[in-house]
Formats: structure tokens, sequence, C-alpha cells
């Protein structure tokens, strides 16, 4: 399902939201996590799929690769790192911003306590980070989050408390924790009373956008994509790369189209009803990471008026797109995408393949389709059920698609796109 968002506006970046997040915060993100040693040091790659923008009808398409963004697996190593990064900072305004993560000030954090609930990619990342900063952490979980999903959070050091519930309850299960103990929530959902730690946590998704930009040459004029496909779960990814692009481009920004599972449409909703709202189906999708039943209030004022167009897409559509990213058809390189990095995908893929919801979204020949995959084989088997093959061998595919496009040189590399 499409639904046009008749608030969307090309206007520049409004000074009220650029007081909440700005370019400015991205870059200082991106500066202090560049000392951490969680993430790749260098931007992820940003990898054209010249092969299936040409079967697809479109100009180009191009994915930015969040699997190599961390061990971690997912985009989400930007935004629980920083977040409580600036917490400390808060609480300690005289440590140095870059040592905080390098375990500078365990011997003061060792009794400061932060949990949150997650569906895992969140989690996980959260559990990363304190566990560097020498501080403890407790992750609520609801009942649909995987086995393998816990064990790589309590990997990473943290308590894992298990609920029977979904993730709103695991929401309200941590903030109950939290009272309870005297514990610190960082969330990277906001609800009334709680607006600093998940901005600072969408601020931290902010550094997809800036390395984005870089890599289009740091162009002054017209962003260098049409469209840009952003998943939703609770809309904090959606909130922090719309916030930086808008900023960045004003009134001449891309369109923006925000893509959920059909179960879990808070955000489609929202867009219905003019404010944040809660989703109508089950909330319980493939796309562990966009399960999410309920819009945050601070990500939804930075989408209200920017983004062009919100839609739903099933299970199975994810899945064809993990399948389509992982073949590497047409000659392009193949990539490990998960149940939710692929979702941007699966928009793209069920709007082209009907004419009027493509018009609707304005696609056609001259379009220049912009993916986010946020994650990759974040639960392997998972990963492996869905696709048929291991995530290890389409890497190995993917390394000898490198292999081949460095022997053959530039004009091997354009032979191979033609399909
Ligand atoms: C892989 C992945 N993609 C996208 C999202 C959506 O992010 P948000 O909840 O901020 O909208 C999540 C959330 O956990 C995720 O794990």
């Amino acid at each position: 399902m499409l639904s046009a968002n008749k608030h969307a506006a090309r206007v520049p970046y409004p000074e009220s939201l650029r007081s909440i997040m700005s370019i400015r915060c991205a870059e200082q993100s991106r500066q202090w996590l560049s000392q951490w040693r969680g993430i790749a040091h260098g931007a992820t790659p940003l990898r054209a799929l010249p092969g299936l923008a040409a079967r697809l009808g479109i100009a180009w398409l191009g994915v930015k690769d969040e699997s190599q963004r961390s061990p971690l697996g997912s985009f989400k190593a930007l935004g629980a790192p920083v977040a409580l990064l600036r917490q400390v900072l808060r609480l300690h305004p005289g440590f140095e911003p870059e040592a905080v993560l390098a375990g500078r000030y365990a011997g003061t954090l060792k009794d400061y306590t932060v949990i949150s609930a997650t569906d895992g990619n969140h989690g996980r990342a959260l559990a990363a980070a304190a566990r560097d900063a020498g501080c403890r952490c407790v992750i609520v979980l609801h009942a649909q989050v995987s086995v393998e999903r816990e064990r790589a959070i309590a990997d990473c050091g943290a308590r894992i408390v298990r609920i029977a519930g979904n993730y709103d309850a695991s929401v309200a299960e941590a903030a109950r924790l939290a009272a309870a103990h005297g514990w610190q929530v960082v969330s990277d959902t906001s609800y009334e009373g709680y607006e600093d730690i998940p901005r600072d946590v969408m601020q931290g998704y902010g550094v997809i956008a800036s390395e984005l930009v870089e890599q289009a040459d740091g162009a002054a004029g017209d962003p260098p994509y049409t469209h840009v496909f952003l998943q939703g779960g609770v809309g904090g990814l959606a909130a922090g790369i719309v916030s930086y692009l808008w900023e960045k481009y004003g009134a001449r920004r891309p369109r923006f189209i925000v893509v959920e599972p059909v179960q879990a449409d808070c955000l489609y909703q929202s867009a219905l009803a003019g404010r944040p709202a809660g989703a109508t189906g089950t909330v319980d999708s493939i796309m562990a990471g966009l399960a999410c039943g309920e819009a945050s209030p601070l990500a939804w004022r930075f989408l209200q008026d920017s983004v062009d167009d919100f839609m739903t897409i099933t299970d199975d559509a994810a899945i064809e797109a993990m399948r389509t990213l992982a073949a590497g058809d047409c000659g392009d390189v193949p990539i490990v995408s998960g149940e939710s990095g692929a979702a941007g995908l699966a928009g793209l893929l069920v709007l082209l393949r009907d004419r009027a919801l493509a018009g609707a979204a304005g696609l056609n020949a001259a379009s220049r389709a912009l993916l986010i995959s946020t994650e990759g084989a974040t639960a392997p088997l998972v990963y492996e059920q869905c696709v048929g093959v291991p995530a290890a061998s389409v890497l190995s595919r993917q390394q000898k698609w490198r292999a081949s496009v460095d022997t053959a040189g530039i004009s091997g590399c354009r032979a191979k796109t033609a399909c």
C-alpha cells in the first residue's frame, strides 16, 4: 500500500528542527565515533547496481551497505554509542569525548547502569558501547527476538531480561526496571518527557547521510538521487537521514519514501492520522528491526512534513529483496542484506511492478534511487532460511566479484553491467 503525504513540503529546513538535529551535531558525532574501536574506520560502501537498475528501467540504483559498519552488522552501531557518550558527558562535562568509549573513565562509570528494550540491533550496539565505556548494561527482549540475537547481545556483556509480550511491552518493562533501580534508559524511541537520548541516537544515524554527501563528491547543487527509500521502525533512522539531507539540500531535497512491514505500519498510520499513531497489525514481522507498534513522537516531527510517501510491504517482499541483493544478478555486486536491511529495495520493487504505483511515486526512466541496506546477516540462521544460502557464501561471491572488477579494470566493469 502507498499513501502520498499531503503535508510533505519542499521548503528550506526549518529552524525549529535545526535546533533539535543539525548537520553540525551529526558531524560532531561522526568525529567522536571515529575513535571508537567498535566501528569500521572510513565510510561504508555505496554500491552501484547498474544491472538491476537497467532491468527495472530506472537510471541509477545505489545501496549504502551498512553491513560493513561494524562487527555488530548494522547501522545501529552509530546510534546507541553516541547517545551513551553524550549522556556520560551530560553527567561529567569535564570528560574528554573521544576517551569515553576507549574506557578511560571506566573506574568512574563502573556502577553506572544503562538499560534498553530492543529488537536486537539497538541492544547489541548499546551493550558493546557500555562494555567499552566500562559501565553496566541490561537489555530487555520481547518474545519474538530470536535466541541467536539474544546470544549476540549477551556476548557483548549485557544482562538479558526476557519478557513474554511484544516490543512495546519491553519498552514499558525497561522503563519500570529503570525507575525501580535508578538505572538510565537509553532508548531509540521517544515518549513524553523523554527526548534527549532518542534525539542523540537519531543524530548518530546522521553519520550515514554525512558519508553519502561526501560520496557524492560533496555536490553543492542538486542531490545525486531523485528518490531515497528509508525503512521505518519507530522512525528514528528515517528522521536522522531526512534531517541531514533536508538541511543540506533544502527545497531541492530528494523524494523520501518510508517503507514498513504491513503488520507494523505505525508511521503509515501516523501519516493518515496527522500525528504519531500505533500500528494496526500484529507487529510481528520477519523484519525484526521494523516490528514496532508505536511511532517515536520526536522522529515524527521530522517526518511529518518531509516524507513524500509512506508504504507498507509484506514479509515475502522483503525476502525477495534479500535474495535479489544476494544474487547480484546482471553483473552487479552480491550484497548481504538482512530482513530489515532489504526493506527499501522491497518497496522499490513493489512500486515498479505496478505502473500506477510507480507513477504515483514519480518513478520513471530518469529516476535515481538510493537504498540503505541497514543490516547484514544479523540473525545468520534466519538469513540462511530466507536466502537459501549462508551469508558467508554471498560474501565469498562478493569478494570474487570485486577481484574480477579489479582485474578487468573499468572497461570490464562496464561490460559486466550489460544484462
Ligand atoms: C536493521 C534495521 N533497519 C531499520 C531499523 C529501523 O530504525 P528505526 O526504529 O529507528 O525506524 C531498525 C531498527 O531497529 C533496524 O534494526
